[in-house]
Order: structure tokens, then C-alpha cells, then sequence
């Protein structure tokens, strides 16, 4: 028994060592070492042999078992990076390709426009507020000296969602909602999305505005014109001028629009200006006594500033878009230009 163990040992490590693919050494390693192989089944036969002798010879079938599972297992590794060696041959590692780049995405231009904006304005001292665009009758219009049935509630097309309840149609009710929170001095920015009922190549449903509120005693036509000359010049360049125009809001008085000279024909007088020279960016006035009024303010010892710009038409004039639709169509062609 000792010999026929001895040489299926021999005949099997012969079979390994010459065996050229994984599926062939496995069915070896199973003819020999399965439950049923030849080299396990010669433990069964030990009854033949006298008691005395089958311990020793348990532990030699152990022995060669091990071995054997030994050489299949380092065959098994040869195999294998055979396997690979074969499948790269004359295939050439260029170590110093470079590697490959994810593709880095970018701010929306609005977003670019509008981050500009609010940095142009906290540099020179403004904090960031912020409001709800669901808004109430009363901050959307009432606390803004706009009553109903007012005919400056036809300025803007009002999407409601119920009767008290609007979709905030500018970022004004904001300098209410934070005039409410603290006590002036008040210097705040107030960026977002606003919703009106209109739409064509310049106006869209929903887009964004910036505001801006300044309340502190002492506060004068004069510090409002400065602060805007400092932004146009910030956000246009040093060559365009600006100009104030006579205008209406029911919450500030006197009240104006800012113009900034054509940026496409500097004054001259083009198609985009129609003629005249001159571009309208922004809404603005000195805050309206009444409107202090509405949040406890002293209108007697504070006096203020607001102005309001819709971020689009900033966005349109500085890359001459013609049409509001592209920023929202999100074409990267389009969107990759900035
Ligand atoms: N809220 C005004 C609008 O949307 C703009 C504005 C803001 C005007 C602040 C004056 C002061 O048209």
C-alpha cells in the first residue's frame, strides 16, 4: 500500500507539473485529492493493515496530500501569470502618459453675475440676507407701501398661490423681513430668485434679482449715488458712466432708474438702446417714510436707501446675450462660453 501511495504521489505531481490551463489541474487535483479521489480513498483500505501500522501511515497519506495540494497551488500561480504574461506580450506601458482628466464643471453665468454683484457690495461693508420665495401679501406688497387694489400692484404680474399667499415677485420684502429682525444701522444685499408672470426674449418667469438696503441716520441721495457709481464702475469698467431718471416704486421716495451709457455702442446710439444711448440696470430711491413706519423705525432719525437690480439683464448687457431663454435652456455650448 505504501508503494502504490508512493507512486500515485509520483504519477499525480508528474500530471501537475505538465498540465497548461486552470480547468485541467483542477479536474487533476479532484481525480486525486477530491473526497473520492485515489489518493483519499487509500485511507478507507487501511483495514487491511494491522492496527499497530495504521497510524503511521494515516499521517504519510497526510503528508503527500499536503505536498501535493502544494504543487497544485504553486502551479495554479505559474499558470496564472502565464496567463497575463501572454495577454501583454507586445503590449507596451507608456508610464508617462498623462493620466485622465475628470471633466471640472463651472458656475452657471447667473451665478458667476451674481456672485459678482454681492462681492463688488460686501467688499465695501454689506452683509448677505436672505428671505422666503413663498412670500405674503404683506412683504411682498403691503409692508412695502403697496395696499391692495393699488394700481402699483399692476407693475408686476403676480403669480398667487392663495389670496395671501405669493410668489415673491421681487427681493424687496426682504429689506422688510430683515428691518424687522434688528435695530439700524443696516447694510445688507439680499440675492435670489423671483417670480413674475411674464414671459418673452428678455423676461422670464422666474429669474434674479439683487437688492440692496442702506438705513442709518444721516443717510442721503448722495451716499445712494456714490455706492451705485462704485458698483457700475466695479461691474462695466471705469469708462461708462451712469445716470439717475426720474421714476416711480410706491416704496421709496423720491425714486429712480439708473441708466448706465450702452455698453455696445458707448453712447452713440445702437439697436440695443434704441438709439438713445443709454441702458436702464436698476430700480432705487431714498426709503419711503411709510415703509419705516411698518417696522418701527424712527423715520424722523433714520433715513435710508434701497436699490434693486434684476441679475439677467446685468448678465445680457455684460456678455451681450440677446435672449433671456438661453440661460435656462442649459446647453453647455452655451454655458461653456463663460
Ligand atoms: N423692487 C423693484 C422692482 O422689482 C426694484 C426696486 C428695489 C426699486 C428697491 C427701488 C428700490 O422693480
Amino acid at each position: 500500500m505504501k508503494e502504490r501511495l508512493e507512486s500515485l504521489k509520483e504519477e499525480a505531481e508528474a500530471l501537475v507539473n505538465k498540465v497548461s490551463d486552470e480547468q485541467g489541474l483542477l479536474s487533476i487535483k479532484a481525480r486525486y485529492l477530491g473526497k473520492k479521489g485515489e489518493i483519499t480513498s487509500i485511507l478507507k483500505e487501511m483495514g487491511s493493515l494491522q492496527p499497530l501500522e495504521r497510524p503511521a501511515f494515516g499521517q504519510l497519506v497526510n503528508l503527500v496530500k499536503d505536498s501535493l495540494e502544494k504543487a497544485v497551488e504553486e502551479r495554479l500561480i505559474f499558470l496564472r501569470k502565464r496567463v497575463t504574461e501572454e495577454a501583454l506580450k507586445g503590449e507596451k506601458v507608456d508610464v508617462t502618459l498623462p493620466g485622465r482628466r475628470m471633466p471640472v464643471g463651472k458656475r452657471h453665468p447667473l451665478t458667476q453675475v451674481m456672485d459678482d454683484v454681492v462681492g463688488i457690495f460686501t467688499r465695501i461693508g454689506y452683509s448677505v440676507a436672505d428671505g422666503p420665495e413663498i412670500e405674503t401679501d404683506y412683504y411682498n406688497f403691503e409692508a412695502l407701501n403697496i395696499p391692495k387694489d393699488h394700481p402699483a400692484r399692476d407693475m408686476q404680474d403676480t403669480f398667487y398661490i392663495s389670496e395671501e399667499k405669493v410668489l415673491r415677485t421681487h427681493t424687496s420684502p426682504v429689506q422688510i423681513r430683515t428691518m424687522e429682525r434688528q435695530a439700524p444701522p443696516v447694510r445688507i444685499i439680499a440675492p435670489g430668485s423671483v417670480y413674475r408672470c411674464d414671459s418673452d426674449v428678455t423676461h422670464s418667469p422666474m429669474f434674479h434679482q439683487v437688492e440692496g438696503l442702506m438705513v442709518d441716520k444721516g443717510i442721503s441721495f448722495g451716499d445712494l449715488k456714490g455706492t451705485l457709481k462704485i458698483f457700475v464702475r466695479e461691474m462695466f469698467g471705469e469708462d461708462i458712466s451712469i445716470r439717475f431718471r426720474p421714476s416711480f416704486f410706491p416704496f421709496t421716495e423720491p425714486s429712480a432708474e439708473v441708466d448706465i451709457q450702452c455698453v455696445m455702442c458707448k453712447g452713440k446710439g445702437c439697436r440695443v438702446c434704441s438709439g438713445s444711448g443709454w441702458l436702464e440696470i436698476m430700480g432705487c430711491g431714498m426709503v419711503d417714510p411709510a415703509v419705516l413706519g411698518f417696522v418701527n423705525y424712527d423715520p424722523e432719525l433714520y433715513t435710508g436707501f434701497a436699490f434693486g437690480m434684476g441679475i439677467e439683464r446685468i448678465a445680457m448687457l455684460k456678455y451681450k446675450i440677446n435672449d433671456i431663454r438661453l440661460f435656462f435652456e442649459n446647453d453647455v455650448r452655451f454655458l461653456n462660453q463663460f
